[in-house]
């Protein structure tokens, strides 16, 4: 079937902050939909929604979770995934505009897990047709914190205002997105990491200017003063993809960080642990904390499926 892209110009998600904050909501709102939805297959409203589209998945990194749900949610969107591999993307072989140009005549949107955040946006300016959705860079990782606010935002019955969540360890693309995510929703954060692995000062800056409902960032090296009576607690690897050969130094810098049933008792009695997957146990969590009742990481997971059909909706429709 021919693809029917749109001659407008595309909507891209590279970041949390392509979305307003009531955007995000109204995500969110359909996600939960998408949700309830699932269970009527193809007799779902939004079964062809994306009816005729062409969805590209480029990853130049690992995955599970962001590869499977995407290609299954674009599936039940009607839409067709291309895999396309990733050694397209050498630069030896062609300029990565000329690669964004030539997929825009044949796809609608391209999936892409890559290195720097500049990869992407090079794409975006050589091809105003072609949507380009972040999944996963050195520097953000949205698709991951719709999922992360959904998870929230049921177990807190649709009520997020007021909320505080730390994150323990380091100030990295999981954290980044978290922080813009939660807030838009009026969430607040407290991020605990060693000197020398905070978040970057934009994004501090990004805090202050999107936060809605009084919601405030603030920053700790101390993880128990963090910790302390709020509502969730968060973590991610030590050491992400592409810096392997920090392993030990981090390794060694992260210790006092670790997520343990020491550390999950300073938080609310009815706190939850989050974990973006895939997870190091006995490094940045206990086997204990991510198997307790209080672990909410397979339902992060799930959720990636239901939050990234609602942005496709939302951007390609
Ligand atoms: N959380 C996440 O993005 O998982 P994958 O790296 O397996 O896609
Ligand atoms: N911070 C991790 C997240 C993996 C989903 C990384 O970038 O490797």
């Amino acid at each position: 079937m021919p693809s029917t892209a749109p001659s407008t110009v595309a909507r891209h998600f590279l970041s949390i902050l392509d979305f307003t904050p009531v955007e995000l909501r109204d995500t969110l709102d359909l996600a939960t939909k998408l949700k309830s939805d699932r269970r009527l297959g193809t007799k779902a409203p939004t079964a062809q929604a994306l009816g005729g589209r062409h969805v590209g998945l480029l990853f130049e990194k690992p995955s599970l979770r962001t590869r499977v749900t995407f290609t299954i949610g674009v599936r039940e969107l009607g839409a067709d995934i291309v895999a396309i591999p990733a050694d397209v993307m050498h630069a030896d072989r062609e300029p990565i505009d000329d690669v964004a140009r030539n997929l825009e005549r044949w796809i609608d949107a391209v999936v892409i897990r890559t290195f720097g955040q500049d990869r992407l946006h090079e794409i975006t300016k050589a091809t105003p047709r072609l949507s380009v959705i972040n999944a996963l860079s050195n520097e953000e990782h949205p698709c991951q914190a719709l999922s992360d606010m959904q998870t929230l935002v049921e177990r807190w019955k649709g009520k997020p205002e007021g909320r505080r969540i730390a994150f323990i360890g380091d100030g990295n693309n999981v954290c980044t997105s978290l922080v813009h995510a939660a807030m838009m929703l009026g969430v607040s954060v407290h991020v605990a990491t060693p000197k020398g692995y905070e978040l970057p000062d934009e994004v501090v800056d990004q805090a202050a200017e999107i936060s809605q409902h009084g919601a405030g960032l603030t920053e700790f090296t101390d993880p128990k003063a963090a910790a302390r009576d709020v509502d969730a607690i968060y973590t991610d690897v030590w050491t992400s993809m592409g810096q392997e050969v920090e392993y030990a130094e981090r390794s060694r810098k992260f210790m006092r960080y670790q997520v343990n049933a020491a550390l999950m008792a300073l938080a609310r009695p009815d706190a939850v642990f989050m974990h973006c997957l895939p997870a190091h146990r006995g490094e940045e969590v206990t086997d204990e904390v991510i198997e307790s009742p209080a672990s909410v990481v397979f339902d992060q997971a799930e959720n990636r499926l239901h939050a990234q059909k609602a942005m496709l909706v939302r951007l390609l429709t």
